[in-house]
C-alpha cells in the first residue's frame, strides 16, 4: 500500500541481435538464454515479447566478418540485417517501439566505433558523416528512435540534423548520453563481435572514477535535441542515474542493464548460490528507484514473465 516504486513490462526494453544469414538463431555461450537471430526469425521473438507486455526492442547488428572494413560502410547498406530486421517488425503490423543502436564497432573490421587515421587515432568529426548516413538508414527502414551509442562528440546534433533534413523529423534519438569505459560489456563484444583488435575505448568513453564529466555529457546531449537520455551500465552507477534524473527532471531516462551484469546473475544462479528472480527484480526495482524510467535488459522476458505470474 506504501510502495513508492513499480516495475512492470511496460518499464523494460529487450536488446536483439540480429545476424546475417537466414533460418539462424545462434546462442551465445557467456550470456545464457539469450540468442542472435536473423532477420527473418525477428518478427517470432518480437511477438513473443509483445505477448508479455514488453512495448520496445532495440536492435544490434552482428555482420558477417566478411562484410566488415575499415570504413564500416555495412553499417548503412539499405539492406543489411538491422534494417530488414526493422522493415520485418514493422510490416509485421507489430506495436512493438523499434529502437536501433548506431554505432560502428561491429562493422569496422578493427573493432573501434569510429573511422581511425594512420596512426589509429578515432577520427570524431570523420566519423560523425558515417553516424548520420546509419541513422537515416534506420530512419528509412522505419525505425522509431535511434540510439548513438559510441560517444562520438556531436553525434545527437548531428543524427537530429541529418533526420530532420532527410524528411525523418518525427524518428527520436535515445542518446547513451553517459557510457563509462566498463569491464562490464566483456559478454556484449562476444555476443556482437565488436571487441577492439587494439586499444581500447578510454578515450571517449568516460572515466569509472568521475561524476562531473557524467553530467556535463548529459547537458551536452539534451542542448543537442536529445529526447531520451542513458546511463550505462546501471547496478554499478545508480548514484549517476540518480544525479542525472534530478539534473534533468522531465527526460525520460533509461539505465542500460548490460551484459556483465547479466552474465554474473546468470551464473551464480546456474551454480545455485543465488535466487535469480529475486535478484533480478530487486535489481530492476533498484534502478527505477535510482531514477531510471526505462530499463534496457536481457532479463527482460523472464522478468516479463515473473512480474506478470
Ligand atoms: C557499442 C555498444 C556496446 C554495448 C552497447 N553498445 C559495447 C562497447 O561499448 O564496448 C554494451 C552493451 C552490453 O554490455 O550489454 N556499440
Amino acid at each position: 500500500m506504501v510502495r513508492e516504486t513499480s516495475l512492470s513490462p511496460a518499464h523494460l526494453i529487450a536488446p536483439l541481435f540480429i545476424t546475417d544469414g537466414t533460418q539462424a538463431t545462434q546462442p551465445i555461450q557467456s550470456m545464457p538464454g539469450i540468442s542472435r537471430v536473423s532477420a527473418d526469425r525477428v518478427v517470432e521473438v518480437a511477438q513473443d515479447l509483445a505477448e508479455l507486455g514488453i512495448q520496445s526492442v532495440i536492435l544490434f547488428g552482428v555482420p558477417d566478418q566478411d562484410r566488415k572494413d575499415p570504413s564500416g560502410k555495412e553499417s548503412y547498406s539499405p539492406n543489411g540485417a538491422v534494417q530488414r530486421a526493422i522493415r520485418a517488425i514493422k510490416t509485421s503490423g507489430s506495436q512493438l517501439v523499434v529502437i536501433t543502436d548506431v554505432c560502428m564497432c561491429e562493422y569496422t573490421s578493427h573493432g573501434h566505433c569510429g573511422i581511425l587515421d594512420d596512426n589509429h587515432f578515432l577520427q570524431n568529426d570523420e566519423t560523425l558523416e558515417a553516424l548520420r548516413r546509419i541513422a537515416v538508414s534506420h530512419a528509412e527502414a522505419g525505425a522509431d528512435i535511434v540510439a548513438p551509442s559510441g560517444m562520438i562528440d556531436g553525434a545527437v546534433g548531428a543524427i537530429r540534423d541529418a533526420l530532420d533534413t532527410s524528411g525523418h523529423q518525427s524518428v527520436g534519438i535515445l542518446a547513451y548520453a553517459v557510457k563509462y569505459a566498463s569491464a562490464f560489456y566483456g559478454p556484449f563484444r562476444e555476443a556482437a563481435g565488436g571487441a577492439p583488435s587494439f586499444g581500447d575505448r578510454r578515450t571517449h568513453q568516460l572515466d569509472p572514477a568521475n561524476r562531473g564529466i557524467a553530467m556535463r555529457e548529459a547537458q551536452l546531449d539534451v542542448d543537442e535535441g536529445a529526447d531520451f537520455l542513458m546511463v550505462k551500465p546501471a547496478l554499478a552507477y545508480l548514484d549517476i542515474v540518480s544525479a542525472v534524473h534530478e539534473a534533468h527532471p522531465g527526460v525520460p531516462l533509461v539505465a542500460y542493464n548490460v551484459s556483465g551484469e547479466y552474465a554474473m546473475v546468470k551464473a551464480a544462479a546456474a551454480a545455485g548460490w543465488v535466487d535469480e528472480q529475486g535478484i533480478v527484480i530487486e535489481s530492476l526495482t533498484s534502478m527505477r528507484r535510482a531514477g531510471a524510467d526505462l530499463i534496457i535488459t536481457y532479463h527482460a522476458a523472464d522478468a516479463a514473465r515473473w512480474l506478470k505470474d
